[in-house]
């Protein structure tokens, strides 16, 4: 495309001003120059909103017990081919417990989805408890699906103050196309006004790249997350897992442009939603090895390093070739400040890191 149809195009963004059409052909850029631009422009964003600063989630994947079935997903109830675990309390403790003493600043506390009393009750002892052993000090976020009004409540009564519930993608005849009938895209969306109502920081995202999702639809998601005001993003490539329905849906799967889309969808929220934290997912490291620091590049500014401990990890698999399984947590700190380091980004310690959006959200509030 011509260099300079392409810049009046990212200074719409930066201004404020850009169309739908305008993103749609940033989403359809190919030529490599143009995609840098692109990527440029969205960094640049990123430096002067929230700074050239990751911030840090310590990941714990607690259980992979699943009462859904999400057709795309390897932990999905019906996939019978692994065996489920879920940790003891004092597991989730010693992992936070560690991310405490390394000054993560924060968790993030996912499973497989569940909504009985005894999950429930689990995971608000583990909040509590958490709380406690860091003296208030690391932030918790949450990753627990949909759940009742009064669940996300109790949770947050218990010191959870982010929650992330992904949309996956914000066109309902596609949502349909990815889950059994008894899954629901309103329930879904209702969960989200639960949480903000609840009082969390709520984070959104969507699947990029699934079977029949076209650019109108990865468009129409970031207008989803604006419609939404929402404070956080964690999205990533969709990667097939073989034993899940969707496995060979593709006629050819592409793993070079699932993630230059999944780069180019980062980049156009970071020129839609300056201000908020979004996620270079793990996801985009098991299709690049270094996916997460070009995630980075490309407008995101938190990392969810893994702390489940390694006996663990290899049961938790979503999607297919998910990196890091032999690495413990101390191995995957170090591997991560080295690569944040290389591209010229420094981490954050010790904060929670809740994102200038918010920040200003609270702020109207009071006001
Ligand atoms: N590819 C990419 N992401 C996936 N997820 C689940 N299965 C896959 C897959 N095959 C994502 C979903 C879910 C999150 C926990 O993991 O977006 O919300
Ligand atoms: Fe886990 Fe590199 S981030 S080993």
């Amino acid at each position: 495309m011509k260099n300079i149809e392409l810049q009046s195009i990212l200074n719409r963004c930066v201004e404020k001003t850009a169309s739908f059409q305008d993103f749609l052909t940033l989403i359809g850029l190919t030529n490599k120059d143009d995609l840098s631009a692109l990527y440029q422009a969205a960094y640049q964003v990123k430096v002067n909103e929230v700074g050239n600063f990751v911030r840090l989630r310590g990941i714990i994947e607690f259980s992979n017990i699943c009462n859904k079935d999400c057709l795309y997903c390897g932990i999905r109830k019906s996939n019978a081919s692994f065996e489920r675990f879920k940790m003891s309390k004092d597991e989730v403790l010693q992992s936070a417990e560690w991310a405490y003493e390394m000054n993560y600043g924060s968790v993030l506390l996912q499973a497989g989805e569940r909504v009985d009393d005894e999950f429930i009750d689990f995971v608000e002892d583990c909040v509590k408890e958490i709380k406690l052993l860091s003296d208030n000090k690391l932030g918790i976020t949450l990753s627990l699906g949909e759940q009742s009004r009064d669940t996300y409540a109790r949770w947050f009564a218990a010191g959870a103050h982010r929650y992330l519930l992904r949309i996956e993608t914000s066109n309902e005849e596609l949502y349909k196309s990815l889950h059994p009938n008894d899954h629901s895209f309103d329930n879904r969306k209702k969960c989200l006004g639960w949480l903000r109502d609840a009082g969390y920081q709520v984070g959104t995202g969507v699947m990029i790249g699934f079977p029949r999702q076209s650019d109108e639809d990865l468009i129409n998601d970031i207008m989803f997350f604006k419609e939404q005001d929402v404070d956080m993003i964690g999205m990533g490539p969709y990667i097939e897992h073989p034993d899940t329905p969707m496995s060979n849906s593709f006629l050819e799967y592409d793993a070079k442009k699932q993630h230059t889309l999944a780069l180019k969808m980062i980049a156009c929220t970071r020129l839609a939603m300056p201000n908020i934290n979004i996620a270079a997912s793990t996801a985009l490291q098991a299709l690049d090895q270094t996916g997460r620091e070009k995630g980075l590049l490309a407008g995101a500014n938190v990392i969810m390093p893994n702390l489940t401990d390694t006996k663990y990890r290899d049961k938790y698999k979503l999607y297919d070739g998910k990196p890091c399984l032999d690495e413990n947590a101390s191995q995957c700190r170090l591997c991560l400040e080295g690569r944040v380091a290389k591209i010229g980004e420094k981490i954050i310690y010790n904060e929670w890191g809740d994102s200038p959006h918010f920040k200003q959200r609270q702020k109207h509030k009071r006001d």
